[in-house]
C-alpha cells in the first residue's frame, strides 16, 4: 500500500528530467546494493541511464568500502546481476542530492529520519515496501545476513518486483 504522502512525491517526480534514488539499508553490502544493481539492470534495459542516477549506502559504518556479500552477489549472477556496489555510509550531503531516498525497512527508515536535516529531506524518505505489488508474508525488506539461501532468494524476489514498481511509476 503506497502512503498519500508517496503518491504526492512520485507525481511531483515523475515529470522530471532527471530522477536520482538511493537505496539504503543497514550494512550496504546485502539489500541495498542489491538493489542499486537491479534497478540499474532495469534502466539499462530500458536506455534509460541517462535520466536515472541510482546508488546505494547504509546507515551504519560496519563495511565502508567492502563489495557486496558474497552471497548477495552469487545468488544475484545466477539471476545475470552483477553487484559490484563499494559499500559507503549514507552522508548528510545525500539529503540533498537524491530526489528519492528508499529505506529497506522500518529500522532503517528511523535512523534516516533521525539524520534528515530538514522537512524536506525527510519527506524524500519512503520504505521500499510501499513498491511491493506481489502477494507477501512481508511489509520491509528483510534482513539476509543471518539467514541461508532462501533468505536471499527471497530478498532478490522482493527487489525485482518492488524496482519493477518504482520504474513503471516513474516513466
Ligand atoms: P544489509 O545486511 O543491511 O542488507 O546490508 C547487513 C549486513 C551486515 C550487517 C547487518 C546487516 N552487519 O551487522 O554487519
Amino acid at each position: 500500500m503506497q502512503s498519500k504522502k508517496t503518491i504526492e512525491l512520485l507525481s511531483e517526480l515523475k515529470g522530471n528530467e532527471k530522477i536520482s534514488v538511493l537505496f539504503v539499508c543497514l550494512g550496504n553490502i546485502c539489500r541495498s546494493p542489491a538493489a542499486d544493481g537491479v534497478m540499474r539492470a532495469i534502466v539499462e534495459e530500458k536506455g534509460e541511464e541517462s535520466r536515472w542516477e541510482i546508488d546505494s549506502a547504509g546507515t551504519g559504518n560496519y563495511h565502508i568500502g567492502d563489495l557486496p556479500d558474497r552471497r548477495m552477489r552469487v545468488h544475484g549472477s545466477r539471476r545475470g546481476y552483477n553487484f559490484d556496489h563499494i559499500c559507503r555510509q549514507v552522508r548528510y550531503s545525500d539529503f540533498e542530492r537524491f530526489d528519492l531516498i528508499i529505506a529497506m525497512d522500518r529500522n532503517n527508515e528511523y535512523d534516516l529520519k533521525r539524520m534528515a536535516p530538514s522537512p524536506e529531506a525527510e519527506r524524500k524518505i519512503v520504505q521500499m515496501s510501499e513498491f511491493f505489488t506481489i502477494a507477501t508474508r512481508y511489509d520491509y525488506v528483510p534482513d539476509p545476513y543471518y539467514e541461508g539461501a532462501e533468505g536471499f532468494e527471497l530478498v532478490l524476489d522482493l527487489l525485482q518486483d518492488a524496482c519493477a514498481n518504482l520504474y513503471n511509476q516513474l516513466k
